[in-house]
């Protein structure tokens, strides 16, 4: 979790540096970055159930947080389609965004996951970026891996896993998706404790915008 949230830190703090105008927390839970990495002319966009941000907004209400900093759009990834529903909260997909998907995917079946990466593209102006987390199989198999995770308490009891690949499968879903991949990162090369091939942080460009791909 450090690791990944100092990439993900890094992500948004790089694309407030270079210009991004919006940035779009997808399954955005209590995500602090709205607040942590605000800047004048930069819009956040939240996106997640709306049972959450009822009490993310309550929460913040009672913080005295202005209901200004961010926009917290209600979505359930399973039936809505992620373009409308930016359109229609204001989001500009002729402005720069940055998308945020982190530790979200994984509770999506691969089938929204594709939908949902492919709206965001369809969201994404020529020099937007995606940053995202990306559950991968480590060589014993899927299986073993969901199973053990689901029996743990606390993690697969209330939010099952539902998509966890090879890395391979992972990337080429996220091209099919409408994305070049332009850097994976496995987190044991930003933390030493960390088990490899678990995960997978990746960062990607709009497909029609990108030249080469140069994947790690
Ligand atoms: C593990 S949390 C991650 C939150 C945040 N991105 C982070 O990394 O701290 C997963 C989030 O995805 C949201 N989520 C899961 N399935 C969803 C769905 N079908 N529609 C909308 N949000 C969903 C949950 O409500 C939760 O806030």
């Amino acid at each position: 979790l450090a690791a990944r949230t100092r990439f993900f830190d890094d992500q948004v703090i790089a694309a407030v540096a270079n210009g991004a105008g919006q940035v779009v927390v997808v399954g955005a839970g209590y995500d602090d970055r709205a607040l942590r990495f605000r800047s004048p002319g930069v819009r956040y966009f939240e996106l997640d159930h709306p049972a959450t941000q009822a009490d993310k907004a309550r929460r913040l209400r009672s913080m005295g947080v202005s209901a200004a900093e961010m926009v917290l759009t209600p979505i359930d990834f399973r039936y809505d389609a992620v373009g409308p529903v930016l359109a229609g909260c204001g989001h500009d997909p002729a402005t720069r965004s940055l998308f945020v998907v982190e530790g979200v995917l994984v509770y999506l079946d691969q089938g929204t996951v594709l939908r949902l990466l492919a709206g965001l593209a369809g969201r994404a102006s020529a020099h937007s970026r995606l940053a995202a987390s990306l559950a991968t199989q480590r060589p014993r198999g899927s299986m073993v891996l969901t199973g053990g995770a689901n029996a743990r308490p606390g993690t697969g009891r209330n939010e099952l896993w539902r998509t966890v690949l090879p890395a391979d499968a992972y990337l080429g879903l996220v091209e099919r998706a409408g994305w070049e991949v332009g850097s994976a990162v496995d987190p044991a090369q930003l933390d030493p404790a960390v088990v490899p091939g678990g995960s997978l942080f990746i960062t990607a460009y709009p497909a029609r915008a990108q030249p080469a791909r140069s994947r790690p």
